[in-house]
């Protein structure tokens, strides 16, 4: 029996949370969910979106599946997806985009993985007025923290079989802040001699992104760069309704989709729990249930195939539907 942390999150969060839930019961992995509440929902009767106890239960279970949370825009809460990752050392956002069986996009043979600093860079919350007309936000990049995300990105790359891991700056313009980036992933790469070396401006990445993505295989970048280029493969194979990710330190490691809470959708029905579900998925593998990774990961794509899907993939079925679906085909 796994206990593991389970925050459903709002806006959609509870729906895709269910919906997990119920499709991993289904499976039979053993789980006991620890479930803590976080975000808007809380803010009123708790003070904060993340209360300590959802840091001490992750601290305690060491793993958690995390629904989006709403960050409210200018009220004076830190997102709470950034603090669990800072106060947690969630160093690593991996975030692998492959396309799915009769999801129609643009190209085919996707299968790139995301690698995002995710502690430092401009995320750091280092930001002060100058004057009436003049804002400042300061980008930190250190030795340390770029070390070890390199050094993640290439260990990922060896034990997935990866061929290459491309650095992905803006060294020719901040030569200090990308500067210091490049220059640790060139000194990691040593250590990899098996795993091939590739070194691209972030602009010139997404511009052929969108042309030809096949060429790419691991990209490791600073944390706004990981952020953004991320959300680009996302929609390379099929939207946000599909995207997985993961935050993983030395210690914990937290489980979420690449969405947010879609308040647009929220109480409707209409959310699509594949992207939590997959993020579900690479949990299990990460606690050693490959074999539940597996069943559930060919219940999942047999659904997809049959086009019984939610209506952003353009088929018919609801959040419960397709879950049941999914269930069906265990
Ligand atoms: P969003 O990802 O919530 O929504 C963008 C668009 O994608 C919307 O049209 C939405 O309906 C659609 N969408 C998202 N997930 C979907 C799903 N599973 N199925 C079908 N359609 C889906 O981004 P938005 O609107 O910018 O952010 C809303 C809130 O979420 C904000 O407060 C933001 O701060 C928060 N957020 C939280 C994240 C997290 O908890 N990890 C990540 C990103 C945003």
């Amino acid at each position: 029996m796994h206990n593991i942390t389970l925050i459903n999150g709002d806006g959609i969060g509870p729906e895709i949370s269910d919906a997990v839930v119920k499709i991993l019961k289904a499976s039979g992995v053993e789980i006991n969910w620890d479930i803590q509440t976080a975000g808007e929902d809380v803010i009123e009767k708790e003070g904060t979106p993340l209360p300590d106890r959802v840091i001490a239960s992750i601290k305690k279970n060491k793993v958690a599946l995390k629904a989006p949370v709403t960050t409210p825009i200018g009220k004076g809460f830190r997102s709470v997806n950034v603090q669990l990752r800072k106060t947690l050392d969630l160093y690593a956002n991996l975030r692998p985009c492959k396309n799915l069986p009769n999801v129609k996009t643009r190209f085919d043979n996707v299968d790139i993985v995301v690698v995002r600093e995710n502690t430092e860079d401009l995320y750091a919350g280092i930001e002060r007025q100058v004057d009436e007309n003049t804002a400042e936000s300061i980008k930190i990049i250190t030795k340390s923290a770029t070390e070890r995300i390199c050094k993640f990105a290439f260990d990922y790359a060896l034990k997935n079989n990866r061929k290459e891991v491309a650095c992905v700056t803006k060294a020719n313009i901040m030569k200090l802040s990308d500067g210091l980036f490049l220059d640790t992933y060139r000194e990691v790469a040593q250590n990899y001699p098996q795993i091939k070396q590739r070194e691209i401006l972030v602009d010139n990445l997404c511009m052929q992104l969108v042309q030809n993505p096949s060429q790419f295989d691991v990209l490791v970048l600073p944390n706004l760069y990981g952020d953004i280029v991320s959300d680009l493969c996302a929609g390379l194979i099929g939207g946000l309704g599909v995207a997985q990710g993961a935050n993983i330190g030395l210690d914990c490691a937290v489980f979420e989709p690449v969405h947010g809470s879609a308040p647009d959708i929220k109480g409707q029905n209409k959310a699509n729990p594949t992207a939590l579900l997959l993020s579900a998925i690479e949990m299990l593998k990460y606690i050693d249930e490959f074999a539940y990774a597996e069943k559930i990961e060919k219940a999942l794509f047999k659904a997809l195939e049959s086009g019984k899907t939610t209506e952003d993939l353009g088929g018919v079925f609801g959040t419960r539907e397709f879950a049941d679906e999914v269930i069906k085909n265990l």
